[in-house]
């Protein structure tokens, strides 16, 4: 716990020191850790390449510092605590140790069906303890897990399988999300149709039928039959890869962000501890799903290494009613609460009738993440969640940074609503104008850039390293490019705008728009379609798709329908457009580049400033578009 920021002036402290002397700040963060062989360099770095190496030639690995580490100190303590998606079913706990035998067992049943070293293992899994300790387990033989949310369709499955190779899939049977019982292996079985997948491990969780493929699909509770539940764990060096998640971009199809060993895990503890100032004993409650990277870094990796208790729920907020959150806070006396702006506005729809039955005297921390949460949801959180005593961290970062990046320390850092104050240390952030001129001083807004690595960084897009530096550091040389817009006030703090790029964010879930008109324009009668955010009351941003098609023979009614059902079979329900406007045309240059900044306008309803449309190949298409908006 020495690594600990205590006051307002340790914070500046250790910001200072992190910025003049990296090396040294970070080398002593991490020998809190167990390594194997320790670092011979702490960083060596170019953001040319990129190419980025922390604890180089440091060989650890990281479950050791999450299970052998705590077996003896805190074995009795609960890591992980469940709750089902049912309020009348028993949760579970599990404890270090428990933890530490589940994933040694499972971790050799995965080793018995020939999974080790470098080999890419998809899971796709509900919110259930074993999500955790299959990752846990695939981390302690070398195995690189991507975790793909069991909300996405077959065929976003198919392509993550596809891309980083994988050799295995583990799943469930199904899923209960709310009153819903959801088919999870049937969807793997329709992405595997076309791959060579070796190994299929599924979870019982909801006793429906399955068809089990012989040779290929095993049951998760027969193949940890018989294995020990002790193992000796890997020796992996610093930057080989922890894990692949897929995440969305301006351009094409989903990339695989890569994140390494050593970095990671002393990031994700680093952050974990400060930012929510977590103590010993505390009962810590994450409510993203592991799907996403907030589940990986904040369900898993960094309470687990910082020996926290972590909660894992497996169901959705309003489910049996608008009180389920708080009933279980009340319930398992949750110390620090983190979720996303979208759950805290879905909420604040029902008013505060859910929330009064239950005790909330046990939140010390409330923390928010995702997307920007607009003053009155941080007004509304503050006030009637945490009774005007609990500090809110709202966190700025992303599936690529790793960890949180912008945020306040809670109860040191003086908070403003709607602004995540001030970087952590170790980050170095930037302003810069369209040009890349770095806007210097207080009271400027821009582009947001980091100048200097941080060990939890993303270090490659996996099997296209172009892509990765074209995508994050070609537009400003020597800088990371975030993708977001950002002001920083008078008093030096930042409020983070939205995205600056063509990925919009939905309840918190990033899209990127060139991935949703892909979707809608695999519909046979879609010509074309261009689609754009636009602001949305409780999911933040909404989609608002504009589409050109071909009508014979169908109503527009029809055709929305069946536009919305296309887009929720290539990628999911999440990436259904909230808005579909059938159009005869959309507004184009000569050169025939859509003009988006006047869908958006349209999309918006901001219609007075359309600004220059002369240059557009046809000025009448936008009238069409103005008179039929949704
Ligand atoms: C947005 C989620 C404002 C931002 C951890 C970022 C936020 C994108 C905040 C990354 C916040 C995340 N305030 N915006 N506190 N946190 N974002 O990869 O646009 O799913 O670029 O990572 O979410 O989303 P991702």
């Amino acid at each position: 716990m020495s690594d600990r920021i205590h006051t307002l002036s340790g914070y500046f402290h250790e910001y200072q020191k992190s910025v003049t002397q990296p090396e040294e700040f970070w080398a002593r963060i991490a020998d809190s850790f167990h390594w194997k062989k320790r670092w011979d360099k702490v960083l060596q770095w170019d953001f040319e390449g990129p190419d980025v190496k922390w604890f180089v030639n440091g060989k650890l690995n990281i479950t050791e510092n999450i299970l052998e580490r705590h077996l003896y100190t805190l074995g009795d303590r609960p890591a992980i605590i469940w709750e089902a998606n049912d309020p009348n079913e028993a949760g579970r706990t599990i404890t270090y140790r428990e933890l530490y035998h589940e994933v040694c067992r499972f971790s050799n049943a995965l080793k018995a069906k020939g999974i080790g070293i470098g080999d890419k293992v998809i899971i796709y899994m509900p919110m259930v303890p074993e999500a955790a300790i299959a990752m846990l387990a695939c981390a302690r033989i070398g195995a690189i897990h991507s975790v793909v949310f069991a909300g996405f369709s077959s065929s976003a499955l198919s392509d993550r399988i596809n891309d980083c190779g994988a050799k295995a899939v583990l799943t469930s049977d199904g899923n209960f999300r709310g009153g819903k019982k959801i088919p999870v292996k049937a969807v793997v079985d329709e992405a595997l149709e076309k791959s060579s997948v070796e190994t299929v491990i599924v979870y019982q969780r909801t006793e429906q039928d399955v068809t089990m493929k012989e040779g290929r699909d095993y049951w998760w509770h027969e193949v940890i039959e018989g294995e020990a539940d002790t193992n000796t764990a890997e020796e992996m060096d610093s930057e080989d890869m922890l894990f692949i998640l897929y995440t969305s971009g301006s351009t094409g199809k989903p990339k695989g962000v890569v994140h390494t060993t050593g970095g990671y895990m002393v990031y994700t503890k680093y952050s974990f501890e400060n930012v929510f100032q977590y103590s010993p004993g505390d009962v810590y409650w994450c409510t993203a799903d592991v799907g996403w990277i907030t589940g990986h870094s904040y369900i898993v990796y960094g309470p687990l290494l910082a020996g926290a208790t972590s909660i894992m729920f497996e169901g959705v907020p309003t489910y049996p009613d608008a009180g389920r959150f708080w009933a279980v806070v009340e319930k398992y006396k949750v110390n620090q609460f983190y979720t996303a702006p979208t759950a805290i506005r879905a909420l604040q729809a029902y008013g505060t009738d859910p929330i009064e039955p239950y005790d909330l005297s046990s939140l010390k921390v409330l923390g928010s993440v995702g997307e920007p949460i607009n003053e009155e949801a941080w007004h509304w959180y503050h006030t009637h969640i945490g009774k005007t005593k609990c500090p809110i961290v709202d966190t700025w970062w992303q599936t690529e940074t790793g960890g949180i990046m912008i945020s306040p320390i809670a109860g040191i850092t003086p908070t403003k609503p709607a602004f995540a104050t001030l970087p952590l240390p170790g980050v170095q952030l930037s302003i810069v104008d369209p040009e890349g001129k770095e806007l210097t001083g207080n009271s400027v807004e821009g582009n947001l850039c980091i100048k200097f690595p941080w060990p939890g960084m993303i270090r490659t897009t996996y099997g296209d390293h172009d892509r990765c530096k074209q995508t994050y550091f070609s537009t400003y040389k020597g800088m990371y490019f975030t993708g977001d817009g950002v002001k920083r006030d008078h008093d030096g703090y930042y409020r983070i705008l939205g995205r600056v790029d063509d990925v919009i964010n939905v309840s918190g879930h990033r899209m990127g728009t060139a991935e949703v008109e892909n979707a809608i324009n695999e519909h046979p009668l879609v010509i074309e379609s261009a689609v754009v955010g636009y602001p949305h009351e409780v999911k933040g941003q909404g989609i608002y798709a504009y589409v050109i098609c071909d009508m014979t023979n169908r109503t527009e009614e029809n055709l929305v329908n069946e536009i919305k059902a296309t887009v929720s079979k290539i990628i999911g329900p999440i990436a259904k457009p909230d808005k579909i406007q059938i159009v005869s045309g959309l507004p184009k240059t000569r050169s025939g580049k859509i003009m988006r900044r006047i869908l958006r306008k349209v999309a918006e309803g901001n219609l007075d400033s359309m600004g220059d449309i002369s240059t557009l190949l046809d000025p009448e298409v936008v009238k069409e578009i103005i008179d039929g908006k949704k």
